[in-house]
């Protein structure tokens, strides 16, 4: 999918450069390999943490996490007594990232909820440091005015496959996911109370900052 955006040349390199030894993640990346799941990767996962990071975030509500990849970068940014609330209607997969977070010795900073994303997104009081947004892409237009007011003054909305493998660049006649990430960029590049980034990494990231 990445090679539609980043060239397959400089993919390389970029996967080239990293190293880990973290035995968790490394398992984690073969199960999407062997199954085919669209899991963040390591690239955006590191940007996740960076992000996470550079912010002190303590707090992350993530929307559709599948079996914890995502989740575990965010796990291991927020530190000791901090909470990253995972979120999938699929339980297998909640059952999944409970075992693979408790295995990495993360279990007590993730909580975890099976069910509708955009329902625990309306429940939860808040407030987060980010709300990370990967669920199914014909929901994305709907987070904004449910993510923004439990979002902490400069406090990060990302939202992974901004790009959508190029197909963005096509407006008449689009698909119904990809109208929908069409329709949220450009309501996100509108919007006087965010500043927002698209990066053209691995599927295309965005990332907004609550002004
Ligand atoms: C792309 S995968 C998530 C990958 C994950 N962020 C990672 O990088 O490891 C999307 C997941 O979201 C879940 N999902 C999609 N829409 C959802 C929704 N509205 N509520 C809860 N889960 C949802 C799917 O079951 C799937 O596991």
């Amino acid at each position: 999918m990445s090679g539609e955006i980043v060239s397959a040349k400089i993919d390389r390199y970029l996967a080239g450069l990293r190293r880990t030894d973290d035995a968790v993640l490394a398992a984690m990346e073969r199960e999407a390999d062997l199954r085919g799941f669209p899991i963040v990767g390591p690239l955006v996962g590191r940007l996740l943490l960076t992000l996470a990071l550079a912010s002190g975030a303590r707090r992350v509500l993530e929307l559709g996490s599948g079996y914890g990849y995502s989740t575990y970068w965010f796990a291991t940014a927020v530190g000791d007594g901090g909470l990253v609330i995972h979120t999938d209607f699929d339980a297998d997969n909640s059952r999944q990232a409970a075992a693979y977070l408790t295995r990495a010795g993360l279990g007590r900073r993730v909580r975890f909820e099976t069910g509708d994303a955009l329902d625990v997104l309306r429940k939860e009081a808040g407030m987060f440091d980010i709300i990370f947004c990967d669920i199914d892409k014909e929901a994305y237009p709907e987070v904004p005015a449910l993510a923004l007011p439990k979002l902490r003054q400069r406090g990060l909305l990302i939202f992974d496959n901004a790009l959508w493998s190029g197909r963005v660049t096509t407006g008449r006649g689009a698909d119904p996911a990809t109208a929908a990430i069409r329709r949220l960029n450009t309501e996100l590049a509108a919007r006087e109370d965010l500043v927002t980034t698209i990066l053209p990494l691995r599927d295309g990231v965005s990332v907004s900052v609550k002004r």
